[in-house]
Parts: structure tokens; C-alpha cells; sequence
């Protein structure tokens, strides 16, 4: 297979969750885009539904799946339904998050049901569709971490602004994601299924410009991520171009935590 050609998605059945959100849209154009028949899995059917629809338009192969990733039988549900109508999955990137909790007082509740979507789930994630991926002999799961796994809060970003109050769960979660990439990328390894995790920087979406203006300033490409950064990456993670790397996390953060 040539260089380039081993960029392609073509051939692969992807399954990609939370593809309506922030960065999901723009990762779900660019999978659809490299030629992957992509499922698109969250709970929010309807929104699935819009995105599978543009994206069909456009010529691509998506389909809708709707799931809760809080629950296993859920999870179990859509492997049962996606091998039904494709037998193989070879890539999947876990992006869904969810968010309760929304500061360092949040409830006991909050944490435990950040836990149970963003912690647990996540290990089924890899349990159910990375053990089927194994016992086909090949695959790639790419997490989608954050900055935030790897660093603590930097409260200083966010003075006069009311946005410093950030919630424990995340900071946790983003963590523990780093190193269960490994674990799996230990366990699977063996089996062809490689694991890797990206660390995306924060997201433009229009935050009040005393912290814009320290954010920037904080990165080495002076400006927040937008929806087509991450693609590419992804793209690359899934493909046979990264066929020797595994068990790595790489920062998307434009050079956040190089400084
Ligand atoms: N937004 C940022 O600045 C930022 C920065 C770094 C990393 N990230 C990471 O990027 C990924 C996407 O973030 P985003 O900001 O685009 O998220 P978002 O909040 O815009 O979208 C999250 C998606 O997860 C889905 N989801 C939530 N709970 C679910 C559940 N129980 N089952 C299935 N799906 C569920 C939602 O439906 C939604 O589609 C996340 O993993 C996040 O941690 C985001």
C-alpha cells in the first residue's frame, strides 16, 4: 500500500460517539470525508439523525445509532445492531462526554453519574467493542482525552470572568482516560487492536475575552481549537498510516502544554 493511500478510511466501519457535539461534527466530516462508512452514536437521536442526513447529501456513508453509554445493556444493544448490518467494526473513537457536574461543589450524585458515562462507560466501550476488534484480529480505538487530563486547572486564565469554577469529575475522568489508553493498548496490543487517546485544547466558543486574550497568549499558535482541528489526527490514528503506534496520548492543544 502506498504512503498516501494508507491515510484512507475506505473499507473501514467506524463507530464515533457524540457526533453532534462541539468537536463531534467536525470529527464526524472528516471520518465520513476519509472514505470510513461511519456510525454515529448518542443519545440524542433526532440530532444524529440531521447530521447523517448532511452528511449522506454530501455522498457519504453515515448512519444513526441512538445509545445511552451510562448503561451496558445499552451499549451491548448497539454492538448487537451494528454487527448485524456491518459484521466488523475497525475503529472507534470514544468522544462522548458528559458534564453534571458543574464545579468543584457539585454534588455527590453529579460525580457519581459523571462517573458511571464518563469512567465507566468508557471501560465498556473498550471491553465490548475493543474484545470483538481482538477477536477479529485487528482494529484501532482512539479516545478523545483533553489538556485537562494531563494538567490541573489554571485559575489564573479565568480571573473576572465567571467561568473558574471548574468541576473535580473532569480533571479525573480526562486523567483516568490517559492511562486506561494504555491498558488497553497493553491487553489488545497483542491481538492487532491498538489505543490511543488525543488531548484536544479548549474549544472556541465565543468565552469572554479577558480569558480569550490569556488562553491564546498561553498557546504557541495564539488561538483557541475550532471544529476542523481535530480530524485530521483522528483520521491518522484510525488508519493504517499509524499501524506501529499504540499507547500514546497526543496533545492537540496547539502547543498548550509544550509551555
Ligand atoms: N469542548 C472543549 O473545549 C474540549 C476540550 C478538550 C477536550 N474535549 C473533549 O472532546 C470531546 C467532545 O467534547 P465536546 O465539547 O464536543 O462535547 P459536547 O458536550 O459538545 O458533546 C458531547 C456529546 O456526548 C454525548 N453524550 C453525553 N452523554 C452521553 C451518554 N450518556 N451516552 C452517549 N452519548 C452521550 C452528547 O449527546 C454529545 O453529543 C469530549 O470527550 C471532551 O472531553 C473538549
Amino acid at each position: 500500500m502506498s504512503t498516501i493511500n494508507s491515510f484512507s478510511l475506505q473499507d473501514k466501519v467506524v463507530l464515533l460517539t457524540g457526533a453532534a457535539g462541539l468537536f463531534g461534527r467536525g470529527l464526524a466530516a472528516a471520518l465520513a470525508e476519509a472514505g470510513a462508512t461511519l456510525v454515529i452514536a448518542s443519545r440524542n437521536a433526532d440530532k444524529l439523525r440531521s447530521v447523517a442526513a448532511e452528511e449522506t447529501a454530501r455522498g457519504h456513508r453515515v448512519f444513526a445509532e441512538s445509545f445511552d453509554q451510562g448503561d451496558e445493556a445499552s451499549i451491548l444493544a448497539l454492538k448487537t445492531r451494528i454487527e448485524e448490518r456491518f459484521d466488523v467494526l475497525h475503529g472507534l473513537v470514544n468522544n462522548s462526554v458528559l458534564r453534571p457536574m458543574k464545579g468543584a461543589g457539585g454534588s455527590v450524585a453529579q460525580w457519581e453519574e459523571s462517573l458511571r458515562v464518563n469512567a465507566t462507560g468508557v471501560m465498556l466501550m473498550h471491553r465490548h467493542f475493543g474484545e470483538a476488534m481482538a477477536a477479529a484480529g485487528s482494529g484501532s480505538i482512539v479516545n478523545i482525552g483533553s489538556i485537562q487530563g494531563m494538567i490541573g486547572p489554571s485559575y489564573e486564565l479565568y480571573e473576572g470572568t465567571n467561568m473558574g469554577d471548574m468541576p473535580p469529575d473532569y480533571f479525573f475522568h480526562k486523567g483516568g482516560m490517559l492511562n486506561l489508553t494504555r491498558f488497553y493498548a497493553a491487553l489488545y496490543g497483542p491481538r492487532g487492536v491498538r489505543v490511543n487517546c488525543l488531548a484536544p485544547g479548549g474549544f472556541f466558543n465565543h468565552q469572554p475575552e479577558p480569558f480569550l486574550k490569556r488562553y491564546c497568549e498561553h498557546t504557541m499558535l495564539n488561538r483557541m481549537a475550532d471544529d476542523s482541528d481535530l480530524g485530521g489526527a483522528v483520521v491518522f490514528l484510525l488508519s493504517e498510516a499509524s499501524r506501529y503506534i499504540t499507547g500514546v496520548n497526543l496533545p492537540v492543544d496547539g502547543g498548550y502544554t509544550a509551555k
